[in-house]
């Protein structure tokens, strides 16, 4: 079984929270940009915890090319999570939730609800706390792995 953490960034703020993701996740797993990742290697019993920022309204256009190139049932048995970064807005959009869906269409089991992460402005810098909190995230997220209720 692997664990990947796929992310895109244009500022570096997700590949922090990616790679705080792939700490608390354990095991060996990785945070791995997006670009250039075969998706083809994800094999049943794989962990997959995809991470975009926000922009306008949705996933970059490189997490969401990926997404639509896994196509429909690729993912069967594979179990994934997504998270995305975004600032404080009251009106902010949403990816973490259109990257669930879509990990669900490829036939993907979603592990949790999917998570926001925040930074202080457009280029950052992670609001205080996030990357830790991004470390519990993953962590619990193992756990659930580890104790069978997903
Ligand atoms: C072109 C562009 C569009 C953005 N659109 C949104 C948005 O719709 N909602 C939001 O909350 N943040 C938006 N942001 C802020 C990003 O979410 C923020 O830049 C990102 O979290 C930083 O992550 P990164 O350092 O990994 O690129 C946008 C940023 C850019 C550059």
């Amino acid at each position: 079984m692997k664990a990947v953490v796929l992310y895109d960034t244009a500022y570096g703020n997700t590949r922090t929270i990616a790679e705080s993701v792939a700490s608390g996740l354990g095991q060996g797993a990785a945070a791995v940009p997006v670009e250039g990742f075969d998706t083809e290697t994800l094999r049943p019993g794989d962990l997959l915890v995809v991470g975009s920022p926000i922009n306008g309204w949705k996933p970059t256009a490189r997490i969401t090319e990926m997404l639509a190139d896994l196509g429909r049932r690729r993912l069967t048995g594979v179990k994934a999570a997504a998270f995305d970064t975004r600032v404080k807005l009251f009106i902010h959009g949403d990816a973490a939730g259109k990257i669930t869906r879509a990990l669900e269409a490829a036939g993907a089991g979603i592990m949790g609800e999917p998570m926001a992460f925040y930074v202080k402005g457009s280029e950052g810098p992670l609001m205080d706390g996030e990357a830790e909190r991004a470390a519990a995230w993953a962590a619990g997220l193992a756990a659930s792995l580890g104790n069978g209720t997903v």
